[in-house]
């Protein structure tokens, strides 16, 4: 049911864990089963130097966010909004129709941290 790469992103998990003063922070969930994902973004000169995660959520949502932060790192922001959850079922060569909505998390768990970061960024503008 699970593909190869689901199974290897399940078992080891890339970048979990949390970025102690990232620059975008993005928090998604679902309130109805309380599922929740946050990814944490080190930001320089626009390119995501660092990624990290955490989920509660099943095996595919861990799976997803472990290969989601894989796809971004050394990205620009720009390449980064283009990781959708299509890109994400892709790279993990394909996840069960049931389990799709997982991975929607981790598409919009990216865009609200380089939506946070962008924001952060504007708010020291203008404190300037
Ligand atoms: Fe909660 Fe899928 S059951 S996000
Ligand atoms: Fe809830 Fe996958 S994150 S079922």
């Amino acid at each position: 049911m699970y593909s190869e790469k689901v199974m290897d992103h399940f078992r080891n998990p890339r970048n979990v864990g949390r970025i102690e003063n990232a620059d975008g922070v993005g928090q998604v969930g679902n309130p109805i089963c309380g599922d929740v994902m946050t990814i944490y973004l080190k930001i320089e000169d626009g390119i995501i130097k660092d990624a990290k995660f955490e989920t509660f959520g099943c095996g595919a949502a861990i799976a997803t966010s472990s290969i989601a932060t894989e796809l971004i790192k050394g990205k620009t922001l720009q390449e980064a909004l283009k990781v959708t959850n299509r890109v994400v079922v892709e790279a993990l060569d394909g996840l069960p129709k049931n389990k799709i909505h997982c991975s929607v998390l981790a598409e919009e768990a990216i865009k609200k941290a380089i939506e946070d970061y962008l924001q952060r960024k504007e708010a020291s503008k203008n404190a300037e």
